[in-house]
């Protein structure tokens, strides 16, 4: 079976293209490489192909060139913040970008869709954990690009001989264990991996955004999923579809929501660094919590998260860290 992944040399789908080889799969990747990194599908040893998904030439070439089985979909813009300035390139690169290759995927009958979709097309949640059935108000543009995917795929299964899983991650963390992937964004903007550069020195302190929202110690609360089990729940989403599965949405989250203050606390236990934090203003687009129920997805996709300890997660991720930016 070929699996085309795309943006499969950025963070998620690297950590699945390394879980997709080891279950047995041919993979093919399909990266832009604005965000990603070359290497890293060097590491992984797939093949590579260096292009965007709005090109439709390039995909109906790729789609008559390789007997695709299923497309794996990470290939997105991902700042919060940056969608909130500049929408348009959200709207075209997630949107637009996306449809382009679920119509040359149509062409070429290749019918089965593993989307990344994520928690922010909820907005701030009526309660937590959150299930799927809960309403999605996304209060940022990144969010609803991704919930208008949703919504094509959902037309589409109606319409067409097409099935999709729609997985909604909470907050993707921590790294391959063997220390051979990881995440590395530039620039980085995420909670675990500036924590551990301020241990590495790299960063003088990380600001804690906000200690007076309405939670445990002030600070916001998160989900933080090991991308290995993320990984792992597209495998299981993948054969879910090849054996004939319908469409569907599943949450990925431990259920488990940990504070900005005790991410930090144990990044300190985990590396022994002092890692100074200051406290800064709320940042906007922040909701207090986001805690996910992953139920749904352990009873229909049979999926076991292994590595739902914080502690696995931020050692993960320090191996890494001290290996790619030592
Ligand atoms: N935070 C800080 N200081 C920092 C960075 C982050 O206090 O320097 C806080 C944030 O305010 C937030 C938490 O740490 O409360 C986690 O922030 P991240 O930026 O690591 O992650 P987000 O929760 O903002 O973002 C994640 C995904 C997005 C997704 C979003 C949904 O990375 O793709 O969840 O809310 F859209």
């Amino acid at each position: 079976m070929t699996i085309l992944v795309t943006g499969g040399a950025g963070y998620i789908g690297s950590h699945s293209v390394l879980t997709l080889q080891q279950a047995g799969y041919e993979v093919i990747v399909l990266d832009n490489l604005v965000y990603g990194h070359q290497d890293i599908v060097e590491v992984l040893g797939a093949k590579l192909i260096v292009g965007d998904t709005c090109d439709r030439t390039l995909l109906q070439q790729l789609f008559t060139d390789y007997q695709i089985d299923a497309v794996m979909h990470f290939a997105a813009y991902a700042y919060v913040g940056e969608s909130v300035t500049k929408p348009a390139k959200y709207y075209h690169n997630n949107v637009i970008g996306t449809f382009t290759l679920l119509e040359a995927m149509r062409e070429a009958n290749v019918n089965n869709f593993v989307f990344s979709s994520t928690c922010a097309t909820y907005g701030v949640p009526d309660s937590v954990p959150i299930k799927e059935e809960q309403s999605q108000n996304p209060i940022n543009p990144y969010g609803m690009t991704k919930l208008m995917v949703e919504k094509i795929l959902q037309d589409f299964s109606h319409a067409y001989d097409f099935r999709s899983v729609c997985l909604r991650y909470f907050n993707a963390a921590g790294a391959d264990p063997q220390g051979r992937l990881g995440e590395d964004h530039h620039p980085e903007t995420h909670l675990i991996p500036l924590v551990l550069q301020t241990a590495l020195g790299h960063r003088e302190s990380v600001a804690i955004f906000g200690t007076d929202y309405d939670t445990p110690d002030g600070s916001c609360v998160r989900d933080y999923i090991h991308v290995l089990d993320l990984a792992q729940a597209h495998i299981l989403a993948l054969e879910y579809l090849l054996a004939g599965g319908k469409t569907d949405v599943f949450n990925l989250g431990n259920g488990n929501g940990f504070s900005v203050k005790q991410v930090i606390e144990t990044a300190r236990q985990i590396t022994g660094k002092e890692i100074p934090a200051t406290i800064s203003d709320r940042r906007a687009g922040d909701p207090p919590a986001l805690v996910g129920s992953g139920e749904k997805a352990r009873h229909i996709l049979g999926w076991q998260p292994q590595y739902s300890d914080l502690t696995d997660i931020i050692t993960h991720a320090w191996r890494w860290h001290q290996k790619r930016h030592g």
